[in-house]
Formats: C-alpha cells, sequence, structure tokens
C-alpha cells in the first residue's frame, strides 16, 4: 500500500503513539481489501458506544484517548442509557458510571457527544460524492443510498481510527464502479406505512442474494420510510447501499441491470409473518429506530393528545431532534400521556434484557436486535397499531 511522506513518519512514530495506531489500523483494513492508499475523508461517526458491548475495551479507549485526537467532525452513536434519565429506565449505578466514562473518553478525544444513530439530522450530513468513514450499519446505507456520500461500513475502531487520521483506505464504496446496482427489484405494491419499507428490507435480504438492488416503485417514500428501509437493509442484508430509481442521486450514473425481480403482496405478508411472533401481554411499546425525526414526533403527539397510555411506551431521538420537539410542544403531549421520550440510546444497545420479555415496535431493525440482544419476543406493526396498543395496554 502506498503512503506519503508524512504517512510514514506517521508509522514511524514521529507524531505520537496514538496515530500511529490508527495508521496502523487503517493500513492492515487497507492491506486486507486491497487499497491502493488512504484518502482524506471530511467526517466520521463513531458506533460501538454503549459499555454493554465496549466492557474491557475501555482501557484500550481510555489510552488512545490520552495520545490521540480526532482531525475531522466526528459524531457518535447512542450509548446504553439516557445521560440524564437513566435511573427511569432501570439502568444501575455502577452501569451508568462505566457509560459516563466511556463518553468522557470520546468527549476528550474531540468528538462530538451526539449518542445518536441519526447523525445526519443533526448537523452530520455530508453532501454527494464526499468520501467519509462512518460505523452503524443504518446510518451508512442512507448516507451512500439517500444522501450519495461515500463510506464503507466501518466498524467502531476503524471509524475511529480513521478519525484520528482523517483517512480512510481507498476501496469498496469509495470506488463509484463497487457502487453500481446489481439486480432490479420491482415492487408492485404500494407500501401504506412507513414500517413497511423496514418489512421491505427484510424481503430484499432473501431475494437479492448479496446484489445491490435498484429498487423501482418507491418514488413516494418519505424520511421515516428511507430510514426503515436504511435500517432494515443494513440490518438483513447486510450491503452497505442500496438504489432507488428517481430518490438515489447517482441512480441514474448507471446502466439498469438485466436481472429483474419483483416483490409483491404475498412476500411482504411472509415477511410480517417472520416478524411477528406470537403474545398477547405487552411489556414495551418502542418507537424510534433509528432515532425518530420531528414528523414521527409530531404525530405521536397528535395521536397521544390528552390520553393515557396503559403499557411502558419509549421514543428514542437525538437530543437535537427533542429541543426542537419540546419547542414545538410535541414532548409535553407525548410525556403526558405516560410515554417516555429517550435519548442518547436505544432499547437494543441499553442493557434491559431482563427488565422485558415482549416487545411491539415499528422497526424491522429493531425486532432484529429486540430478539437477538434482548431475547423478546417482538412485533412488528405500524406506528398507529404501537399507539394503539399502548393506549389498550395489550395487543388483544
Ligand atoms: Fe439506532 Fe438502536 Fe435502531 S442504534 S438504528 S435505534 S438499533
Amino acid at each position: 500500500m502506498y503512503l506519503t511522506r508524512d504517512e510514514e513518519r506517521i508509522i514511524a512514530g514521529e507524531f505520537g503513539e496514538g496515530m500511529r495506531k490508527a495508521l496502523e489500523i487503517l493500513v492492515a483494513i487497507g492491506k486486507i481489501y486491497g487499497a491502493e492508499r488512504l484518502i482524506p475523508i471530511s467526517s466520521a461517526h463513531i458506533s460501538g458506544v454503549s459499555y454493554h458491548n465496549i466492557r474491557e475495551g475501555i482501557d484500550f479507549l481510555r489510552e488512545l484517548a490520552s495520545e490521540a485526537k480526532v482531525s475531522v467532525k466526528t459524531t457518535l452513536n447512542p450509548g446504553g442509557m439516557d445521560i440524564y434519565r437513566w435511573r427511569e429506565m432501570g439502568i444501575d449505578e455502577e452501569f451508568a458510571a462505566k457509560q459516563r466514562e466511556v463518553i468522557d473518553i470520546y468527549r476528550e478525544m474531540g468528538i462530538n457527544i451526539t449518542l445518536t444513530c441519526t447523525p445526519y439530522h443533526v448537523g452530520n450530513l455530508p453532501s454527494k460524492g464526499e468520501h467519509v468513514a462512518w460505523g452503524e450499519s443504518s446510518a451508512v446505507a442512507y448516507i451512500n443510498s439517500v444522501v450519495g456520500a461515500m463510506t464503507n461500513r466501518e466498524s467502531g475502531i476503524s471509524a475511529l481510527a480513521a478519525a484520528i487520521i482523517g483517512k480512510t483506505p481507498h476501496y469498496g464504496m469509495h470506488i463509484k464502479e463497487e457502487r453500481a446496482p446489481m439486480i432490479r427489484v420491482r415492487v408492485n405494491m404500494d407500501l401504506v406505512d412507513p414500517s413497511d419499507y423496514g418489512a421491505l428490507g427484510f424481503v430484499l435480504s432473501k431475494k437479492v442474494d448479496d446484489k445491490i438492488p435498484l429498487i423501482e416503485g418507491l418514488e413516494d417514500v418519505d424520511d421515516e420510510g428511507l430510514k426503515l428501509l436504511s435500517a432494515s437493509m443494513g440490518t438483513y442484508t447486510g450491503l452497505p447501499i442500496y438504489h432507488i430509481k428517481g430518490i438515489t442521486p447517482e441512480a441514474a450514473d448507471f446502466d439498469a441491470p438485466r436481472e429483474v425481480i419483483e416483490i409483491d403482496a404475498q412476500d411482504m405478508k411472509e415477511a410480517y409473518e417472520y416478524l411477528n411472533e406470537a403474545f398477547e401481554d405487552v411489556d414495551l411499546v418502542w418507537i424510534g429506530c433509528p432515532h425518530s425525526n420531528l414528523e414521527e414526533l409530531r404525530r405521536i403527539a397528535e395521536r397521544l393528545k390528552s390520553k393515557t397510555i396503559k403499557t411502558e411506551l419509549w421514543v428514542t431521538t437525538s437530543r437535537k431532534v427533542l429541543s426542537e420537539a419540546e419547542r414545538r410542544g410535541y414532548i409535553k403531549v407525548i410525556e403526558g400521556s405516560g410515554a417516555k421520550v429517550i435519548c442518547d440510546t436505544c432499547v437494543a444497545v441499553a442493557p434491559l434484557k431482563h427488565r422485558f420479555k415482549t416487545l411491539v415496535t415499528n422497526s424491522a431493525k429493531g425486532c432484529y436486535y429486540g430478539r437477538g440482544v434482548n431475547k423478546f419476543l417482538v412485533k412488528v406493526v405500524s406506528l398507529d397499531k404501537c399507539i394503539e396498543v399502548a393506549l389498550r395496554g395489550g395487543w388483544v
């Protein structure tokens, strides 16, 4: 792999241990993926922030923070708790202390403590063609596919190394041709609710065989649908990019693939059958995976106005969106119903395994992690149905 004179000096340790370690990580990754050089990035987004996932990795982070700072705009994924309301979430003192320490370490490195999986809603929004190094599969799929920025699907550590050096290895999604669609997908039905886009991501994981899809028939999708589709694609297909005709900025730059498949109502029905398990007592209703935008909070407030919920309803969002929603009066209405609007975290990365047994959500990604990480029984339904269940206090 070609290194510039300055990069060689970094590897030789002339700029300190932290820079040397970070560059060695990038070079090792570059060699694995056949990158010929490093390219500059304009921003980074760091995932793997919950102490629940980091555990003993905290020692490495602490050491790195004493040796190096980030050199580009860098934001942070959700951690394991709301930094103010962790007691209401049932988080214990010991976990809270460790989570605060993790956040302090990232702050010391110069990282913007956004604690959200929607950094593109809180001021980290690259432009089309901009090279960045982001972790968090939902955000990666969103900015590659909706914004047209260029990032591989980074791990927490590779995104952090890239943030310190300000560069990333040139391979994969940083190369235009690698982003080309390989299979055309015709969606032959109307997707009615944003949650349907999450279910569609699950359907695609069974149909596209790891090929980047060019999806036709979704021209009316809104930001909520794109967020839920990106989260589901990142989770179930593992692909860092998809194209939607009429939406993805570079979709028209490529020839349409010859191979064509169709998605119909039966495929969606089967997806919802998979995403819905049988149970009646509901412990928790969760909206906000990925973190809710302002429009979702407006809709939730509209539906909860002057009502009282009968089961736990948590809405997860970013602090920036929360403060705008507070200004517009949405939060007062939502919390007036007994629901909680929680920031800095989500149900998947918080240590909630034994707190709840059953979960109703509008997010297919939330279903995957609710089942996988927290061992919940899960149902995926529309946002309206989530609220109906919370108001009724159960499924039936
Ligand atoms: Fe975000 Fe957590 Fe969902 S990080 S995408 S709310 S699983």
